[in-house]
């Protein structure tokens, strides 16, 4: 069964309310599941996913510095450990600057070589506004079976 991974920052919970829902997505979708918090993840936890979705809280218009710090530290795998995974993101924030933070991290997927999920409505990956309503739990939801439904095709290659 594919693998997909979580791994988010969240001060304040409304990110890590996303990283929950998505993950029920995915494992709905079929998928063996781990959420982790960026400080927890390692980047062996990078190599054996066949999906990693990353999120952050938007900080000024861009990463947490823990993500970055992340990120920044996964250029011990560099260029190609993370080659043809699935990569996807999501992001909490109070209107200003989420669609920043999603392409940085796109970007440093792109980097990898990963290949992207966009969110089902078009925009970049899973947004939300402060705390999560019902609405974007069930949007969250519906992006994680859409990435797990991609990964199985993609890891079955
Ligand atoms: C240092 C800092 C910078 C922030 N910068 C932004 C910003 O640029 N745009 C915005 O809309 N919200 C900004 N916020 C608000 C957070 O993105 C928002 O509260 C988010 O929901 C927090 O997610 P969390 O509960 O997962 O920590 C900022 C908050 C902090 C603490």
């Amino acid at each position: 069964m594919p693998k997909g991974l979580v791994v988010y920052d969240s001060a304040t919970g409304n990110t890590e309310k996303m990283a929950m829902a998505i993950s029920r997505g995915m494992k709905k979708a079929g998928l063996t599941v781990e959420v982790k918090r960026v400080k927890d993840a390692s980047l062996d936890d990078l190599i054996d996913a066949n999906a990693i979705v990353l999120g952050s809280p938007t900080y000024f218009a861009n990463v947490s510095n823990k993500m970055k710090r992340f990120i920044d530290k996964s250029i011990k795998i560099y260029p190609d450990k993370l080659k043809n995974k699935v990569g996807a993101v999501f992001t909490s924030s109070e209107g200003v600057g989420s669609e920043m933070t999603l392409l940085s991290l796109i970007v440093a997927m792109l980097l990898h070589r990963m290949v992207i999920i966009g969110h089902q409505s078009g925009d970049f990956g899973a947004i939300s506004f402060k705390e999560p309503d019902n609405n974007c739990v069930a949007e969250c939801e519906a992006f994680g079976e859409r990435i797990a439904d991609f990964t199985k095709v993609i890891a079955s290659r």
